[in-house]
């Protein structure tokens, strides 16, 4: 048989509901119909996201959300705090330099988190820093940034912004947008949404949109200003991703029918007992500020994190990540994003046993699973 299973931190599985919707006959963009549809996902992003402000749907992967961020907030010249602790903290420099926005690099070692003083302090040295980037939650290191106390430090400074890359993190676990003060926040379909790829969302706050209008880096088709107009409007400013924002609504449905806090429960639940099975089985969690969204862990010593990977997915049909730039070949991580349920994560912890014994790391069967077991039915 050749049943698979995606666990890797986006793409997800999606739910076979949802991609029964989005498989419905495709329909025009500007009909009464559509715009209807348009008008209730717009709700359901403000519920998902806990704001009172508008959500842009882009059609683009996540980093298209990240670039539409830069372009529509600075100018030419602008300095910007760029908090680098993995691979998209790296996205969010290699973005400044393309545009000539000037990064001020925080360099975090991979694995921890950034320490909001560490912030304080670059902000204070450089008053004139317009923008913060930072990731709610780093991907490729599997650490939460303590958003909540960014967002705090920079309400009191109306002349930066806040921008955080949600991607996944947003649905996973709790991120109040406008309690918290983030003033752009990012995400993307293919993660907590658990839809196929192809969206982008950003929130924009009120201060945001005040850079918005100041802002003079080049931009045509992610321009928040017209993509505002068009919201007005109950449409979109270009051809929007039909079937995926269909598929949207049946997500956003389901969310709010769920309530956050039970979605985050969920996820909390699946992580934990993953992580509980990772620390019988004698491994090591890479991150020091562990998230939700994966669990990522450091390959046992002498064992190529690649090998776990590529076993898992050519014997196992188990598809999960590795480790990517600096971490390649020392982590995996398994995501619990997606259509996934307690016994998805027990599969691939069963998996991971045998794997890790064919490849010379020796784990009791079953000790790893018991483990996660054990959590489940305390929990
Ligand atoms: C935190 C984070 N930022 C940015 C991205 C890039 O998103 P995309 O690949 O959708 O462009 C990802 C994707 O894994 C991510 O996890």
């Amino acid at each position: 048989m050749d049943k698979s299973y995606l666990m890797a931190p986006g793409p997800v599985t999606v739910d076979p509901e949802v991609l029964a919707e989005m498989s419905r006959p495709v329909i025009h963009h500007r009909s009464p119909e559509f715009s209807a549809i348009l008008t209730e996902v717009r709700e359901g992003l403000k519920y998902l996201y806990q704001t009172r402000n508008d959500v842009l749907i882009l059609a683009s992967s996540g980093t298209g959300g990240m670039e539409a961020s830069v372009v529509n907030l600075l100018s030419p010249g602008d300095k910007a705090i760029v908090v680098r602790g993995g691979k998209f903290g790296e996205r969010w420099s290699e973005l400044c330099n393309a545009y000539k926005v000037e990064a001020i690099n925080l360099e975090v070692t991979w694995g921890e988190a950034v320490d909001p003083q560490e912030v304080k302090k670059a902000l204070d040295d450089n008053p004139d820093v317009k923008a913060v980037f930072v990731q709610a939650h780093e991907t490729s290191t599997g650490v939460k940034h303590p958003v909540r106390e960014l967002g705090i430090m920079l309400k009191e400074r109306p002349n930066t912004v806040l921008v955080v890359d949600a991607i996944s993190a947003l649905g996973v676990y709790e991120l109040k947008t406008d309690d918290w003060g983030l003033d752009v926040v990012v995400t993307g379909s293919q993660k907590a949404l658990s839809l196929p790829p192809g969206l982008a969302f950003v929130s924009v706050s009120e201060k945001a949109w005040k850079f918005a209008q100041e802002a003079r880096l080049p931009r045509y088709y992610f321009d928040f200003l017209r993509e505002r107009k068009a919201i007005a409007r109950q449409t979109t400013a270009f051809t929007p991703a039909v079937s995926l924002i269909i598929g949207l609504r049946e997500v956003l449905n389901k969310i709010i029918k769920t309530g956050l806090p039970a979605l985050y429960a969920h996820h909390r639940r699946l992580s934990e007992a993953t992580k509980a099975g990772i620390t019988a089985m004698g491994l090591e969690l890479f991150s020091k500020a562990p998230s939700e969204s994966v669990t990522a862990v450091k390959a046992p010593e002498g064992i190529d994190a690649q090998d776990v990977v590529k076993l898992l997915r050519e014997e196992y049909g188990i598809t999960i990540a590795g480790g990517q730039a600096q971490a390649r070949g020392k982590i995996f991580r398994i995501s619990h994003m997606g259509y996934l349920d307690e016994w998805d994560m027990l599969i691939a912890l069963a998996a991971l046993e045998r794997v890790l014994n064919r490849l010379g790391y020796p784990v009791e069967p079953g000790k790893g699973v018991a483990a996660a077991e054990a959590y489940l039915v305390q929990n």
